[in-house]
């Protein structure tokens, strides 16, 4: 309960002043930690309306994908939420920032999706696929394919995405 709070508080500081994101983020830290729980448990059940709320609200209306099983670290920001989808496989870290359009999924096999370090930023209108890592405070740009891994601190651009030489940190 105390590392939901600790997470639902950094999440609020990232998303402060803008009421879609802190509601998005806020409900998956709830739907998550309820679909952590094992399956049947009292928690798990009672939790049940919940997590279809989440996905009626989140998912239908509000157009923002995240699984509730998707591992995401605190103070995500979000963007604007428009059109955001992510894989159930992928991993996010902490205070990661992505904007609107964006998908982050499989390429392949379902399980093989991106990993994106903390403090990496990802441009409106990207697409990452694949069992990619996007380095620690790596930047994508936005409109960009990336397939393959981002190096820590590197700004990628471009379809296929390319590292910009000379923008590493
Ligand atoms: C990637 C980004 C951070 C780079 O910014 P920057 O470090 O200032 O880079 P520059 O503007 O100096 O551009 C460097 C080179 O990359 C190219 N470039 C920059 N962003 C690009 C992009 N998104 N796609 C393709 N090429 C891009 C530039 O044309 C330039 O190429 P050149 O050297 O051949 O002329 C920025 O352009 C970007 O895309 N930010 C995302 C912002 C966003 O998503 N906004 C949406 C808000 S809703």
């Amino acid at each position: 309960m105390k590392k939901l709070l600790q997470d639902i508080r950094q999440d609020w500081v990232a998303n402060r002043g803008q009421a879609k994101p802190v509601l998005v983020v806020l409900s998956y830290r709830v739907a998550s930690r309820l679909a952590q729980r094992p399956k049947k448990d009292l928690v798990w059940v009672a939790g049940l309306p919940l997590q279809a709320a989440y996905r009626l609200v989140v998912e239908w209306v509000l157009g923002v994908e995240i699984p509730a099983k998707t591992k995401v670290g605190p103070g995500l920001r979000i963007f604007h939420g428009q059109g955001l989808v992510v894989s159930r496989h992928a991993v996010i870290g902490k205070n990661v920032l992505l904007r609107n359009n964006t998908t982050i999924g499989n390429r392949h096999e379902p399980e093989a999706a991106p990993t994106i370090e903390d403090n990496a930023e990802i441009g409106a209108n990207s697409v990452l696929i694949g069992p990619i890592t996007i380095g620690e405070g790596a930047i994508v740009g936005a409109g960009s394919v990336v397939l393959h891994d981002v190096p820590a601190g590197s700004v990628a651009v471009g379809n296929p995405a390319r590292v910009l030489e000379g923008k590493k940190d």
